[in-house]
This record gives C-alpha cells, sequence and structure tokens, in this order.
C-alpha cells in the first residue's frame, strides 16, 4: 500500500494570500475543519469533525505545529484513532509554498500511513484536494469591504469597478455625507463621512497630495491596524506647491506613510483617469494595460494586486515603499498604459535622478488641455508621455 499522499496545485492566488489560509485558524475553518491552530513552533492544536464510524475516526485531529518558514512551508503532525488515547493513525502533513507565474505552486506531503489506516488513506486522498480546491476558490471569491476616501476622477471610477466586482464599497470626500448621491444610487455604495472608515479592509486614499497632513488631522493613528492602506497620489509642485522633504527626496508614499500613520501601498497612481475608467480589460487579454504596485507587506501587495484585476488592469509588485519612486511620476511607467512585459523593462530602466525634470516635460501637455474635458485627451496625454520616455520603452 503507498504510505503516503502527493499532490500539488497550481493557481493565480499569490503565496501571501495562500499562506494565510494555511496559517489563520478562522480561515482554515473555512476550507478544512474547526480548529485551534496557532503559527508556532511545537503548538499542539486539534481538528475537529463529527465521528465517521466507517473510518474508525472520532473526529478529533491530534496535531502539533513541527516546522515552519513563513510563506514557504508548514509541517504539522496528524494524529487520529477511534477514541481518546487510540491513535491508530500518525502522520506528518508538510505543505509547501512557492510562486509560479503570477500565482503560487502549493505541495502537500502526508506520510507515514500504515496498511490499517487504507481505508482513511484513501478518504484523505480525495478530501485534499476537494478541500484544497475549496480554499483557492474561497480566496478568489472573497469579497471585501472598501472606503474609498476622494470621489473625483480617480476615486469615483474605483468606486464603480470595485462595486461592480461584487465588494462591499463606502466613499467620502471632504466634509459631509451627501455629495454624491448619484454615484452612490448608480454604484448602490454607501456614501459616509471619512471617520466611519477607519474599519474597511481596504482603504483607498485618492485625494490631493497637498490634502494629506489636512486628512491626516482626521485619520492618523485612528486607521484600524488591519486595513491595507492603498495611496493613488501624486506630487505635482504646481499644484500641491512645494513641499520640503519631498523636494530634499523622500520617497512620495513614504512621506504620506508618514502622515497617515500607517503603512501604504503605492498603486493606480501611474495611470491616468481616463484610462482607469475605460481602458480595463479582461484578465488574459493580450496587451492588458499592468499597473506598478509598491509596499512593504506581501499580503497586502496581494490583495492590491486582486483589486487592480478587479479594475480590470495586470500589475507588477516592483517591490518596497523605499522604492516606489520608479512609479512616481516622471519614470517612463508612468501614465504610459504599458503591458506587462513593457512594464517590466520600463521599471528596470527607470532612473531616479531627473525624475522631477521629466515629471515638468510631461505636465506641459496637461497644462494645455482643459481640465475638465480629461476623458477627451487621456490618449492623447499617454502617446506624448510615451514619446518622452521613448528610448527607456524601448525593448
Ligand atoms: N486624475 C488622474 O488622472 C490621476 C491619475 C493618477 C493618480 N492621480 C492622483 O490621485 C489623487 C486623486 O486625483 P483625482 O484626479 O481623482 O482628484 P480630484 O478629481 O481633484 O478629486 C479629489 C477628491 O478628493 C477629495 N478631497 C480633497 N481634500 C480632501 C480631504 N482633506 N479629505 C477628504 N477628501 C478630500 C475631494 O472632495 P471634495 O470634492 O469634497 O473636495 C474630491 O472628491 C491625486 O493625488 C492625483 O494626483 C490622479
Amino acid at each position: 500500500m503507498n504510505t503516503e499522499i502527493k499532490n500539488e496545485w497550481i493557481y493565480d492566488q499569490a503565496p501571501a494570500e495562500v499562506w494565510e489560509y494555511l496559517t489563520q485558524s478562522e480561515l482554515l475553518a473555512q476550507w478544512l475543519m474547526p480548529n485551534n491552530f496557532k503559527l508556532e513552533q511545537d503548538h499542539e492544536f486539534q481538528f475537529r469533525i463529527n465521528p465517521i464510524p466507517s473510518l474508525d475516526l472520532d473526529g478529533i485531529m491530534y496535531c502539533k505545529v513541527i516546522e515552519f518558514i513563513p510563506l514557504k512551508k508548514l509541517v504539522y503532525s496528524w494524529k487520529a484513532g477511534p477514541r481518546e488515547g487510540v491513535l491508530t493513525m500518525d502522520t506528518l502533513v508538510e505543505w509547501n509554498l512557492q510562486p509560479h507565474g503570477k500565482g503560487s505552486k502549493l505541495s502537500l506531503i502526508q506520510t507515514g500511513f500504515k496498511p490499517e489506516n487504507y481505508p482513511i488513506f484513501m478518504s484523505m486522498t480525495t478530501g485534499w484536494d476537494k478541500n484544497v480546491k475549496k480554499m483557492f476558490n474561497l480566496i478568489t471569491g472573497k469579497k471585501l469591504n472598501i472606503g474609498v476616501i476622494g470621489v473625483g476622477q480617480m476615486g469615483a471610477s474605483l468606486i464603480r469597478q470595485y462595486a461592480k466586482a461584487g465588494h462591499t464599497v463606502r466613499f467620502a470626500s471632504s466634509g459631509a455625507a451627501g455629495k454624491h448621491k448619484a454615484l452612490a444610487a448608480e454604484t448602490s455604495a454607501k456614501e459616509v463621512t471619512v471617520p466611519e472608515l477607519m474599519d474597511a479592509d481596504v482603504l483607498i486614499v485618492s485625494i490631493p497630495f497637498k490634502e494629506i497632513p489636512a486628512l491626516a488631522k482626521t485619520i492618523a493613528g485612528k486607521i484600524a491596524a488591519k486595513t491595507i492602506v492603498i495611496d493613488t497620489t501624486n506630487y505635482y509642485p504646481v499644484r500641491d506647491g512645494k513641499i520640503e522633504e519631498i523636494e530634499n527626496g523622500m520617497v512620495e508614499s513614504v512621506w504620506v506613510a508618514q502622515h497617515l500613520q500607517h503603512p501604504v501601498i503605492k498603486a493606480y497612481n501611474s495611470i491616468l483617469a481616463g484610462s482607469l475608467a475605460e481602458a480595463g480589460l479582461p484578465s488574459g487579454t493580450p496587451d492588458r494595460i499592468a499597473l506598478p504596485v509598491s509596499g512593504d507587506d506581501l499580503l497586502a501587495k496581494s490583495i492590491a494586486a486582486r483589486l487592480i484585476n478587479d479594475s480590470g488592469f495586470d500589475s507588477m509588485d516592483i517591490g518596497n515603499l523605499q522604492g516606489s519612486w520608479r512609479q512616481e511620476p516622471g519614470s517612463p511607467g508612468y501614465c504610459t498604459d504599458l503591458n506587462l512585459p513593457q512594464l517590466k523593462n520600463s521599471i528596470a530602466k527607470a532612473e531616479r535622478k531627473g525624475l522631477g525634470a521629466k515629471r515638468e516635460l510631461a505636465l506641459q501637455f496637461i497644462l494645455k488641455q482643459d481640465p475638465n474635458q480629461w476623458m477627451e485627451w487621456h490618449a492623447d496625454c499617454v502617446s506624448n508621455n510615451r514619446a518622452i520616455f521613448e528610448s527607456e520603452l524601448t525593448v
């Protein structure tokens, strides 16, 4: 008889998201069994189901964490039997997780089955496959509670896209709620005030850069620890006034994170509102536009990537927040509507020196346009930017 179960799954979900479902007790309960798991070396825990007399199981699995490497490997023992003190099955479950393309490869080895465990072995062989597929479905279908601060050109499109994807969306702009009744009616998203959004799963900050300190007065230190903040802002001195820290070299989103007293993920800043509104395509479409994502937390970046996909775009994790200058105005991937291979190339060619000069050069086109007609000229603006960054965009 075979003494081990081996299986492997390849999915689009990023390792950080899969790891969460392998190691958080309440998430494990959703796809596997109720449990008191904790990710701690030598932690003893149980999975519990109803007794299964046909398999000689009383429904309690006695487990202990043997080894783990965050985001990569998890090993626990898995013992069970017909009644307390009689453990006829004594096995080891080993999960290995690695990045695979845009997603992950998850492998499972369960060793130590004895001939008398044959019925359980057969049942678990199909059971793991069924349950792991359920886990991947749960990750894909997870609906988020999203708060959007700023209901302008960017914010309004994001509200529409997230509501269409089935997320629960609430939004706020400056002052009292009730300014955006038509958008609320169109999307079923609820208009609230900024302080009401502090417990969102994801909080989008999409307001003028110069308004960040004013927003921080209301929300700094009040955002829930679990909340993923996505910063879409960009610094333009002509609009925002000169901000000394940025002029002296501070990375824009680092400045935002410091003001908000909360980590941020930088995303959506590098696409024009017009392209955001009308250039999205279904996943897998050739030449789909790709957006860079920066930040210090892998799970948060995975969630941002899923939302970007919901918006109709591919994404690329380009590294930590300190390196997010590579997607700031003046970089070749900024508002040039690149597909994924082109974006990879442009990020590799980005140079920090001269970002400001290139930003001002590209801005000249925008300054000549009617700001109220932004849906009319965004494609020409992209062409203009591509011409400016031609050498960096050539593969
Ligand atoms: N437009 C683009 O193509 C584009 C592209 C990429 C990134 N971005 C960046 O994304 C951000 C938003 O751009 P946008 O074009 O959407 O701006 P926008 O059209 O000017 O809208 C700004 C929104 O922010 C709200 N707001 C202003 N101050 C606020 C405060 N202190 N608290 C709460 N809400 C506040 C405004 O609310 P009220 O109406 O109530 O004042 C308005 O709803 C900017 O940083 C921009 O640089 C823009």
